[in-house]
């Protein structure tokens, strides 16, 4: 694995990277298990979909918003619209589990004089409950909401804040998304960029080039010569 140098602080994305979005509809008992992975999916397909459209309209609401009207969606398309499992389905989403590989990783990065911090699409409520469920909050500097610039990734804007509020350059920030379309934008705006490809997904044919690409956050120290 190619090793990355020169990196003072490591970005991560939240949903799908530090967070387990799918263990909202994995947990509802309200949900028939054989229906549990389609809705997770088309559920994030809009949610993404919804947040690439308003940015694009200047439409602009929280994620929360966004989060609910694609569940609205996704449940109706299923056939499953209900308004206790949609609000089950909501809470859920604010204790999401973090997947087993983010505590140990951000440990092992801050144990060695590194800065760690969090760049979401989520609103910050969002975002405070999660950490706070998942206990990574000791583990992180600092957790920056695109709420703070009312747009969505991939607009340039809002990774431009992640690095104001850090105080660093992209050149010294490596960004860990496992989102390809995210990882991509990173690259395209400056940072280093690890893209955690979990599901195992091909290239995206988007501007800009994850200068590392990982199957679990684990792999994140190894690539700045820590293991
Ligand atoms: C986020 C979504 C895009 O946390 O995963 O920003």
């Amino acid at each position: 694995m190619a090793r990355i140098e020169g990196v003072a602080a490591c970005l991560f994305d939240a949903y799908g990277t530090l967070f387990d979005f799918a263990s909202a509809a994995a947990r509802c008992e309200d949900v028939p298990a054989d229906r549990r992975a389609a809705l997770t999916d088309l559920w994030r397909d809009r949610q993404l979909q919804y947040s690439w459209l308003r940015t694009l309209q200047r439409r602009y609401v929280d994620f929360e918003s966004v989060t609910g009207d694609a569940l609205d969606f996704a449940l109706e398309t299923f056939g499953l619209a209900e308004p206790s499992r949609r609000a089950r389905l909501m809470d859920l989403y604010l204790t999401l589990d973090a997947y087993p590989d983010a505590a140990s990783t951000l440990r092992r990065l801050r144990a060695a004089g590194l800065r760690t911090a969090i760049l979401s699409n989520g609103s910050p409520a969002m975002l405070a409950s999660a950490v706070a469920h998942s206990g990574l909050g000791d583990l992180l500097d600092m957790t920056v909401s695109v709420d703070e610039v009312g747009a969505f990734k991939t607009d340039p804007a809002t990774y431009a804040r992640a690095l104001a509020r850090l105080g660093i350059e992209a050149q010294r920030t490596l960004f860990v998304s496992s989102n390809g379309w995210d990882a991509y934008a990173g690259s395209d705006f400056g940072m280093k960029v690890a893209w955690c490809n979990r599901r195992g997904q091909p290239p995206e044919r988007l501007p800009g080039r994850p200068d590392a690409v990982i199957a679990s956050l684990a792999d994140v120290p190894a690539l700045l010569g820590l293991a």
